[in-house]
């Protein structure tokens, strides 16, 4: 094994963004870009799961997107419901989990039925788990958790004194999966929009300027390089980290 692949992310989340730029650059429309970004989506999906990566995580529509003018929501809608029909299936047989975190409520029934079927096709697959973000945002996550312990308190079923980090953390998405190793965002800016905001507590961050629909194997690869060599201390000094490893 080479040193970057023993210090492989088991989990990768990422904010893909770029696509509208992508497009705007070729003169093209807007969705443009995002037609070309899905088969980005394809190729990365493909290459975790040639390296064995457990978890992969995909920012496709935040729960801020709404504000969009309605034609492009209506199409990322439209393109959200074809690839899950067109790419069930192929991840079915690839043995990817999929999972779809984010307020479902408003969608329509139709695509809520779609994820249900899609979500329970591939429930028992040991492959990669992708799980894609759609009118998700971090600070719903946190509320909606915060609500389901609220509950149990009105019920008499929980203690106020015994909400500690782990029972939240409990109700958020993603529950039990790993945190997320690695961050990365494309398309050159520097935020976090909202995303995973609890569970990146301790991810490294990586971003770079290539634009989503550009991002391809080799940049991929770039950015495991990069978190293979960090140190990751967890609030601990770098010799404590030292003297662990050497243990
Ligand atoms: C990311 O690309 C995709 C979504 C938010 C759905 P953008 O559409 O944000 O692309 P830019 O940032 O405008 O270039
Ligand atoms: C974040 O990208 C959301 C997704 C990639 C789905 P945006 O392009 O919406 O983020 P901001 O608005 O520039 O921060
Ligand atoms: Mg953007």
């Amino acid at each position: 094994m080479t040193e970057t692949s023993s210090r492989l992310p088991r989990h990768v989340a990422v904010i893909m963004d770029g696509n509208g730029r992508w497009a705007k650059k070729r003169l093209m429309p807007r969705f443009a870009g995002h037609v070309v970004g899905v088969e980005t989506v394809r190729q990365i999906v493909k290459q975790c799961a040639e390296l064995k990566i457990e978890v992969l995580t995909l920012f496709a529509f935040s729960s801020e997107n709404w504000r969009r003018p309605p034609t492009e929501v209506t199409a990322l809608m439209q393109l959200f419901s074809t690839a899950l029909q067109r790419e069930v299936n192929k991840l079915d047989k690839n043995k990817v989990r999929l999972r779809i975190i984010g307020d479902r409520s408003a969608f329509s029934e139709e695509l809520q039925q779609l994820i249900l079927k899609a979500e329970a096709q591939t429930a028992n697959n040991t492959g990669l788990t992708l799980v894609i973000a759609a009118n998700y945002g971090g600070h719903w996550d946190i509320v909606q958790a915060a609500k389901q312990l609220a509950r149990q308190v009105a019920a008499g079923q929980l203690n106020p004194e015994e909400v500690d980090e782990a029972k939240l953390a409990q109700y958020l998405s993603l529950p039990e999966l790993p945190e997320p190793d690695l961050f990365i965002r494309t398309g050159g800016e520097q935020r976090i929009s909202n995303f995973l905001l609890w569970q990146l507590a301790y991810t490294e961050f990586y971003f770079t300027d290539i634009l989503w629909p550009d991002f391809g194997r080799e940049a991929f690869a770039s950015a495991l390089e990069s978190f293979s060599k960090r140190q990751r201390r967890f609030g601990r000094t770098g010799d404590q980290v030292e003297q662990d490893k050497n243990a």
